[in-house]
């Protein structure tokens, strides 16, 4: 399929182990992407560094997301695939953008706020400037599409301010980037205690990582929460009920959802049969992602050379922006 002209850009911190959320929810879109659209890929390395400034477990936490990536069909022929520290255009349109973004304005950011009052004792500048960083990784690409979820769409309004005030002050460089998924809706994959949804951090046994053995994603399932069932036929269902029911969309037979449906109907539903069933079916969805993540993640020279060859294929780019946002600037003296 021949590409459109459109560059779509995405990144994720490497600070846990991907989830079902971030399968559903970014991912399986992306996969999807490579083949319509110029397609960049990252590992936000340098993000994770406002939060988490031990590196000791980066390293094996890129290398772990790359593997878990290429095993859900992103194709290094098809996207580029890289790690954001590897590209250091990145850092300076960094530097010049920050001359841009007003102290006020960052510190009124809700994961700003967020973040300070879960770590009082570190409020650093790199934390403050979060969104400057992500605006840089999504304008050095000149990115017209970026595939994030509501939690990040402050910080793309912000790239949005950032791109227009250089393009104000020192010439048109960069299009005004935008949300974009496939499907109307976001997909929200729920969390399996009934609140919330999916999350790298909170709630570990609400959260089914693509890492989880056999047996631990039945376990996770049959924990998730119901009740004694309905009373009355064809009453409503309790939130955590419908939970269990989306989270089959994603996996299951429609058959078999079917046949839950009218057994919830006509109250006659046994719950430990829907989440056994909701269990083999996750089981048999995520092994093959898994098994084949590992053996990703044991031949780390094929690895390194992805990420490598990826950097490169970012580079040329983002030099290319580079020189223009230097021209713009009027940073070229010689
Ligand atoms: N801030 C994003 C997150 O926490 C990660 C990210 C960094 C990103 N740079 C980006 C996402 C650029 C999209 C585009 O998930």
């Amino acid at each position: 399929m021949s590409k459109k002209g459109e560059i779509v850009l995405s990144g994720v911190r490497p600070t846990g182990q991907l989830h079902l959320g971030n399968y559903f929810g970014a991912l399986r879109n992306y996969v999807k992407m490579q083949e319509e659209y110029n397609c960049y890929f990252f590992i936000a390395d340098l993000h994770s560094l406002t939060t988490h400034p031990d590196t000791r477990e980066l390293r094996e936490h890129i290398l772990s997301v790359t593997s878990y990536y290429l095993a859900s069909g992103l194709d290094p022929d098809k996207c580029v695939l890289y790690c954001q520290s590897d590209l250091p255009q990145t850092t300076e349109l960094y530097l010049y953008l920050n001359m841009l973004a007003y102290k006020g304005e960052l510190e009124k950011t809700t994961t700003f706020k967020d973040k300070i009052k879960q770590h009082p004792e570190n409020v650093n500048a790199g934390l403050l400037t979060y969104p400057v960083l992500m605006a840089s990784d999504i304008l050095i690409h000149r990115a017209h599409y970026v595939p994030v979820g509501k939690d990040q769409e402050q910080h793309l309004e912000m790239t949005r301010t950032f791109g227009n005030r250089f393009n104000h002050r020192y010439g048109e460089v960069f299009p005004e980037p935008k949300a974009f998924n496939y499907g109307a809706q976001l997909l929200k994959v729920p969390s399996l205690d009934g609140a919330g949804k999916m999350s790298k951090s909170e709630n570990q046994y609400a959260t089914i990582y693509l890492s989880d053995d056999d047996d631990l994603i039945r376990k996770k399932v049959m924990k998730a929460k119901t009740d004694s069932g309905p009373t009355e036929p064809n009453s409503e269902k309790p939130d955590y009920i419908v939970n269990i029911f989306d989270m089959m969309k994603l996996v299951s037979d429609p058959s078999a959802i079917e046949k839950y449906e009218a057994d919830f109907n006509a109250c006659t539903i046994r719950y430990g049969d829907l989440k056994k069933q909701l269990a083999e079916d996750m089981v048999r969805f995520i092994s093959p992602i898994r098994e084949k993540a590992k053996a990703i993640r044991e031949d780390e020279r094929a690895l390194s050379i992805i990420l490598k060859v990826g950097a490169q294929k970012a580079a040329e780019n983002a030099e290319k922006t580079m020189q223009m946002v230097r021209q713009a600037m009027g940073l070229k003296y010689f």
